[in-house]
């Protein structure tokens, strides 16, 4: 964990508002999946579509994880950050079948989420290139329904119940189906779902006798606020264990796992700076120089961030509404009890590193944040704060 004065000093010589990442908080989450999972053929896939930056990727890289993409550009950036091809997946949604190709000339592994997609790679490709199938289990879980990509009403995935449909397609065109996936939703901490889902594709396994692995998803959970839990990796494991032990076939295959967040959540950091204090009568407003075009999750999934006052840690505490400084409502906290927040004050959020500089947005034509990573006690930025030309970068002058 980054202490309090790294975070300050970094602000202090990037400006805020800042995202931090700590190095070895990726190195310790990668290390305990690996750790977990040493008695099993577990290969981990990297979700990157939670944090992109390409000093991030090439960190994860060094670290000895694939990595999984979910759009050709991820893949290309997979790819610039020097991933070769064979450790890359990409699990696309919804996509245009030219961008399946692309994916194909590039050589990656592929999981296709729809039937007609299927049957047009099948068309295009018959046996010649191995591909794999991603299905919906009609498994609801996840943190909350916006992210729940497993259940029966979910866009994700080939419904299990199109199995004779798969099949047939299959069989047309002499598909080597060589891997199955699912992935049930984000934030997911209880094992026995993760359990639930190997049933569903143990089930189907006879029919793909040229599978090389499954692959069940990201999702675990990771801790937002005091005495929330995370998934059990330990106990996750032994019970991926035990049904893949038991099975004749699935003891011979690979196990693919695609965390996002459990890899980079908990290593980011968004600093941010208090431009005002505004007391009314229903609550005291604390307003930083930020807002859900840096972070997102507040607004989109009511998702709990920690805060801290960094400048200020013993002061007396109070209740504060955390707000943002754009055009919008962009409450990032509620009647949050807080050390005194006075104008000039930096506050931190924590567990910003995944889906926060991600899915941020130059929104109100404020400055996308800039990025520094801490490695081994050095603070370096690998991604400058927007200027002026980024805002102008693209239109066209008519
Ligand atoms: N694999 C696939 C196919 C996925 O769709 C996702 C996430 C993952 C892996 C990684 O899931 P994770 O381990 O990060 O939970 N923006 C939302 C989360 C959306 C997740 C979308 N898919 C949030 O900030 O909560």
């Amino acid at each position: 964990m980054l202490s309090p004065s790294s975070l300050l000093s970094a602000a202090q010589q990037y400006g805020t508002p800042l995202y931090v990442y700590d190095a070895d908080k990726i190195k310790e989450q990668y290390g305990k999946l690996v750790h977990a999972f040493r008695e099993s053929n577990v290969v981990i896939y990297y979700a990157c579509k939670a944090l992109t930056n390409i000093h991030v990727l090439r960190y994860i890289k060094e670290l000895g994880s694939n990595v999984d993409c979910s759009s050709i550009n991820e893949v290309k950036l997979a790819l610039y950050a020097g991933f070769p091809a064979s450790r890359i997946l990409y699990t696309s949604n919804g996509i245009a079948f030219e961008e399946i190709e692309e994916a194909a000339s590039l050589g990656v592994t592929i999981n296709i989420d729809s039937l007609s997609n299927l049957e047009k790679f099948g068309k295009r490709f018959g046996h010649s290139y191995p591909v794999g199938i991603r299905l919906r289990p009609n498994i609801l879980a996840g943190g909350n329904l916006k992210i729940s990509t497993g259940h029966d009403r979910s866009k994700f995935g080939v419904p299990v119940e199109d199995l004779p449909a798969i099949l047939s397609t299959v069989s047309t065109y002499n598909l080597q189906i060589t891997n199955l996936h699912i992935h049930t939703g984000s934030e997911i901490k209880d094992a026995d779902i993760f359990v639930r889902g190997i049933e569903v594709l143990f089930d189907l396994i006879p029919h793909f006798p040229d599978l090389k692995s499954v692959d069940l998803g990201g999702g675990f959970k990771v801790p937002y606020k005091e005495g929330d839990g995370e998934t059990d990796m330990d106990a996750l494991a032994q019970k991926v264990k035990q049904a893949f032990d038991a099975h004749p076939v699935a003891r011979n295959l690979q196990i693919w796992f695609e965390p996002g967040k459990f890899m980079v959540s908990d290593c980011g950091y968004l600093v941010t700076k208090v431009n005002v204090i505004k007391e009314t009568a229903a609550t005291v407003f604390a307003g930083v120089d930020s807002g859900f075009n840096h972070l997102i999750r507040p607004m989109f999934y009511d998702a709990y961030h920690k805060i801290e006052n960094l400048s200020n840690p013993s002061g007396p505490e109070h209740v504060y509404t955390v707000v943002g400084n754009i055009c919008e409502t962009d409450t990032f906290a509620w009647d949050r009890k807080l050390p005194q927040v006075r104008e000039g004050d930096l506050l931190v959020f924590y567990n910003a590193g995944a889906y926060g500089f991600e899915m941020s947005s130059r929104f109100n034509s404020r400055f996308r944040p800039a990025e520094v990573i801490i490695e081994n006690g050095n603070a370096r930025l690998i991604r400058r704060r927007d200027n002026f030309d980024d805002l102008l970068r693209n239109q066209v002058e008519i």
